[in-house]
């Protein structure tokens, strides 16, 4: 069964759907600064909900993949899946940070400094940069 009509298994369907929804839960957290709890609370939800389908659903079909991408590592599929991880890596990492930085400061109710300006507009590029490669290489493999 597909969501889509595409030549995606269900599961991948369903990711790419959870992604959406984090996408649109990022900008909300990223415009919507009403309190830095408010922030923190949407960010750090929308972190824990990455790293689940990370560990889940995208590190598996990673490792279930790899002959394929060491065998042909220059072709379009594997440089969109490579440049894909590397963003989404860092975007997972740098996320959980200013999360365990959240939940550290919040329960001993001091100030909320889990990140500058600037660090949390670089995150938020890279969270983007990693779903639009994600969403490139869903529709190279399923969708043309
Ligand atoms: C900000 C973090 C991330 C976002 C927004 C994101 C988003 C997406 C999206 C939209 C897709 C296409 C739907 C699909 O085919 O399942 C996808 C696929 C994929 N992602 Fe991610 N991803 C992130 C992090 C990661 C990380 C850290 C890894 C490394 C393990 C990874 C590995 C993959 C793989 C291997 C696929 C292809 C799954 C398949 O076989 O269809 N992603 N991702």
């Amino acid at each position: 069964m597909v969501l889509f009509g595409t030549t995606s298994e269900l599961i991948f369907d369903i990711n790419l759907i959870i992604q959406i929804v984090l996408i649109i839960l990022l900008i909300i957290g990223y415009t919507q600064k009403r309190t830095w709890k408010y922030h923190g609370t949407i960010m750090g939800v929308g972190t824990l909900a990455m790293l689940f389908t990370v560990e889940l659903i995208m590190a598996p079909s990673l490792v279930a993949n790899w002959a394929a991408i060491a065998l042909f590592p220059t072709s379009p599929g594997s440089m969109f899946t490579m440049i894909h991880v590397l963003f989404g890596t860092i975007a997972l990492v740098i996320g959980l940070i200013f999360t365990i930085r959240f939940l550290y400061f919040a329960l001993r109710k001091k100030p909320l400094t889990c990140g500058t300006r600037t660090q949390m507009r670089i995150q938020f590029a890279i969270w983007i940069l990693a779903f639009i490669f994600g969403l490139s290489f869903y529709l190279y493999f399923y969708v043309i």
